[in-house]
């Protein structure tokens, strides 16, 4: 089974995504590590095609085989791993690992680009969204220190590199179902995703069994 969770930053997706793969029994890949973990190797100097990028089933995350996954979320590697996203060389090469590892598992997968691009055939698609305003004030929550008009115009700049890229802009797949998290708690978010996956699975098996 391959759920696919796609969405703005601060959208809600990580928290999502770990909830419907502990349900389901999935692996979960969070793929704005990855970028971020590119972000990094280029920061500190280290060429493009020097930089290998490895996890492991906890989800570490490896740069040239350093943990590097407690360096990652800061406000410096938010915007730097955004930028890094509009090369064409960076996604091709971390779209392919994406794949790799979603060949093998059954995989919830997180991101902007996972219906669309890593998994077109995915069972599910859920794309979430909320506005700009309750994701800063959620990505306060998240982090220490943060100022609130900040991390408002970070989150604009993010989204706004996010969806004019020309490389895999962020938007929904066509089939994918939009849930707006805006007037909705963690937990009534999960438990509608869970019911969203549940009935696409019924049909999945439905309609295997009427071929048999
Ligand atoms: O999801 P997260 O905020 O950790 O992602 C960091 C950055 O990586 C995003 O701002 C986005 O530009 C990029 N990204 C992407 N495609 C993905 C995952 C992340 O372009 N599948």
């Amino acid at each position: 089974m391959q759920i696919a969770i796609d969405g703005p930053a601060a959208a809600g997706k990580t928290s999502l995504g770990r909830a419907l793969a502990d349900h389901f029994g999935c692996l979960f890949v969070e793929t704005g590590k990855m970028y971020r973990a590119v972000a990094l190797g280029l920061t500190r100097g280290i060429s493009l095609d020097e930089i290998e990028i490895t996890l492991d089933e906890n989800g570490r995350i490896f740069l040239n085989g350093e943990d590097v996954t407690d360096l990652l979320h800061t406000p410096e590697m938010d915007q730097a791993s955004s930028r890094v996203a509009t090369l064409p060389e960076v996604r091709e090469r971390l779209v392919a690992l994406q794949r790799r590892i979603a060949a093998g598992h059954d995989v919830v997968m997180e991101g902007r680009d996972i219906g669309t691009v890593v998994l077109p055939n995915a069972d599910v698609k859920i794309f979430l969204q909320a506005s700009p305003q309750e994701r800063a004030r959620r990505r306060m929550q998240e982090r220490d220190g943060l100022d609130y008009e900040e991390t408002l115009q970070e989150i604009i700049a993010r989204d706004a590199r996010d969806s004019t890229r020309k490389v895999s802009p962020l938007n929904p797949a066509p089939d994918a179902i939009i849930i707006d998290t805006d007037q909705k708690s963690l937990t009534e978010v999960i438990s509608e995703a869970i019911d969203l996956v549940k009935e696409r699975l019924r049909k999945v098996d439905a309609s295997a069994e009427g071929r048999m």
